[in-house]
């Protein structure tokens, strides 16, 4: 990422600038004649459509201290009668005269670190669920041929932003990136840029009310300025097509298929691809749409080495619109299934994985660093896994990136947990936006294999449309990877479990998560049967049971390691046995805050279930199941 730290950055020209006033001007004295909407919902809010690798751009990065204001009863956003205000905190005012009456002063507030939650940095805060708005300033300076992108790796969970004073966008969902054209909003000099962060939970949203992690809250991840020329690459694909080259010859060639998007709607523009390591370079010109529809390049097998785990071989891609450069590191892979395999460039492959959440390897947190993502890779690695499942939501592209880096597959879903609000439209609009920002922002990684649209949802008409429609819809964004989603199972009798879910049409792999030893009796698992009815690979996407580190006993006591060694001895038992076994993602790499476990002594708000304590030190399960991963 070729980011400068805090300084000068670059405004449009003032003529645009005098148009945008005015134009905000008429259209306010519209709203308040009608006096239909009250001052911020005046915007159409939504961010611009997600700029594709965006560390690839020049980009100033707004990491460091950002005063905040926490605003239990949202006093800076609505007036008394509960109607948006335009005198809100926003505006950032100062008393201008001795009698003027202003009752917040972002800059006589406390600080915190950004990105970061506010829960572990605020002690008043660890609970906190609801407003709490952050202010920082910096400096710009004229920019004639640029555009300027405020771009956002994630906010928890509703966020509305202001650039001096002025709306610049609102966004909905924790876990992905947005980006809003501020270029116009920007001054000469001294700017400062709010955001208003509410994490409070509705029925509606997604994920739902419950959920089993803690609700951090904050600016979770980088803000970017990102410089950009006003026509650029909004997004582009590169990656390889599972058959050989047309060119015949067996196999003796194959091909990439390279696509590319422009934010405008302009043809005649030059996109030129070059890979020097394959002595590939090719120029295309755009079409009408702005876009260089899908073409094929060939480039002869011997030449190219394929990516996975073994040898995660990244190449060095340069895509150039017109005068413009940006690069990017791409690897070359193909995942299919046959049946009930799944095979990674042709050959079938066991994944070997774990689930994990996204908090800092020691203690609580979100994590966003590349440092921190290699901690808990690294520990994934130990265990002897070449496949994570990032639950339940998209992680920071750091850790994705840094997976790629080092060899492991990766699992990525959206918050669709539990019992979503299935017949809201809005709700179904918001997963398929999440849906759409995790593909977008992801979808050149070479070790991502696996979309996952959901977890553990009750079988339903409308949770079956619901999910048919996000698992078509994945498929237009991107038909090169496999979906999935982690199901429920449901017993047959006694020791006979069934996996029947209509969802299986729409899969390319059935997942199912059970709980044999935690949530029923370990001894059931010798003499456990699967049915699962489907002719496609079969991955066990969450088992396992909970232990307090440090703590033993009997296996037969509860909480104690030696409980967890034995629930996972006779859970690897009982799965060798299930016939088109392709992967397993135990529950869960390392102990994570929730706010459901509030067993004292024990819990205190962890989920135990973790390999590893909330320190990153090992339990004796982690070593049955590395054991078990080196036989694999
Ligand atoms: C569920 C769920 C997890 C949860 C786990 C547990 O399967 O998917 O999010 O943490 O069970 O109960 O520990």
């Amino acid at each position: 990422m070729k980011s400068t730290s805090v300084g000068n950055f670059f405004v449009s020209s003032p003529q645009i600038k005098k148009t945008r006033e005015l134009e905000m001007m008429t259209k306010r004295i519209v709203a308040v004649l009608f006096g239909i909407v009250s001052a911020s919902c005046m915007y159409a809010e939504s961010a611009l459509p997600l700029i594709h690798n965006v560390m690839a751009y020049e980009s100033s990065s707004l990491a460091g201290d950002w005063n905040y204001i926490v605003d239990v009863q949202e006093e800076g956003y609505y007036d008394y009668r509960m109607n948006p205000t335009r005198w809100g905190f926003f505006n950032n005012a100062k008393p201008k005269r001795p009698e003027d009456l202003i009752e917040y002063d972002f800059d006589k507030s406390a600080t915190m670190r950004i990105p970061s939650d506010w829960n572990t940095q605020d002690e008043r805060l660890f609970f906190y669920e609801g407003t709490v708005w952050f202010k920082k300033s910096f400096q710009a300076v004229p920019m004639q041929d640029y555009r300027t992108l405020l771009y956002f790796g994630a906010v928890n969970y509703d966020c509305h932003v202001w650039v001096n004073g002025k709306k610049a966008g609102h966004h909905v969902g924790g876990f992905t990136p947005f980006n809003f054209d501020i270029s116009d909003l920007l001054r000469e000099g001294e700017n400062n840029v709010i955001v208003k962060v509410d994490n409070k939970r509705h029925r509606e949203d997604v994920p739902t009310q419950i959920f089993d992690w803690w609700n951090y809250g904050g600016i979770t991840r980088d803000v970017l300025l990102v410089k950009v020329t006003p026509v650029y690459l909004e997004d582009y694909s590169c990656s390889l097509t599972p058959t050989p080259s047309p060119k015949g010859e067996g196999s003796k060639y194959r091909t990439i298929a390279f696509s590319a998007r422009l934010n405008k709607k302009e043809a005649g523009h030059k996109v030129t691809v070059s890979i020097p390591e394959l002595k590939i370079k090719q120029t295309f010109i755009t079409d009408a749409e702005g876009h260089v529809q899908c073409s094929m390049i060939n480039v002869q097998s011997k030449k190219l080495q394929l990516w996975s785990p073994e040898n995660p071989k990244l190449y060095q891609v340069q895509i150039s619109l017109d005068a413009s450069t940006i690069a990017d590191e791409i690897g070359f892979r193909t995942i299919e299934t046959r049946d009930k395999q799944i095979l990674l460039n042709g050959q079938p492959v066991f994944l070997k994985g774990i689930c994990l959440h996204e908090e800092k390897p020691n203690g609580g947190g979100r994590v966003n660093s590349t440092e921190d993502a290699h901690t808990l890779l690294t520990w994934a690695k130990e265990l002897g896994c070449n496949f994570v499942r990032l639950a339940h939501y998209p992680h920071n592209e750091n850790m994705v990136r840094e997976a790629e880096r080092m060899g492991i597959m990766v699992w990525s879903e959206i918050p669709c947990y539990w019992t979503i609000a299935w017949k809201n439209p809005a709700t179904f609009d918001n997963a398929r936006q999440q849906l759409t920002d995790m593909i977008r922002r992801d979808h050149n990684r070479a070790n991502i294999i696996i979309w996952s649209i959901a977890n553990e949802t009750p079988h339903s008409k409308e949770r079956d449309t619901f999910l048919g429609n996000l698992a078509k819809y994945a498929r237009t964004l991107d038909n090169t990877r496999l979906i999935s989603m982690a199901m429920e199972v449901t017993g047959a009798s006694t020791y006979v479990t069934r996996l029947t879910d209509n969802m299986n049409e729409y899969v390319d792999v059935v997942s199912f998560n059970q709980y044999v030893g935690w949530y029923r009796d370990v001894n059931d698992a010798p003499k456990m049967r699967w049915e699962i009815p489907y002719n496609k690979p079969v991955i066990i996407s969450e088992f396992g049971g909970g232990a307090k580190y440090g703590l033993h006993g009997a296996k037969n006591q509860r909480w104690t390691e030696e409980f967890q060694e034995n629930l996972y001895i006779q859970n690897l038992a009982m799965l060798d046995k299930i016939e088109g076994l392709a992967g397993t993602t135990p529950w869960i790499l390392k102990d994570f805050r929730s706010p459901r476990r509030v067993l004292p002594g024990i819990q205190d708000y962890y989920n135990r279930k973790g390999l590893m304590s909330d320190k990153g030190e090992k339990k004796k399960a982690f070593y049955v199941l590395k054991k078990w991963y080196e036989g694999k």
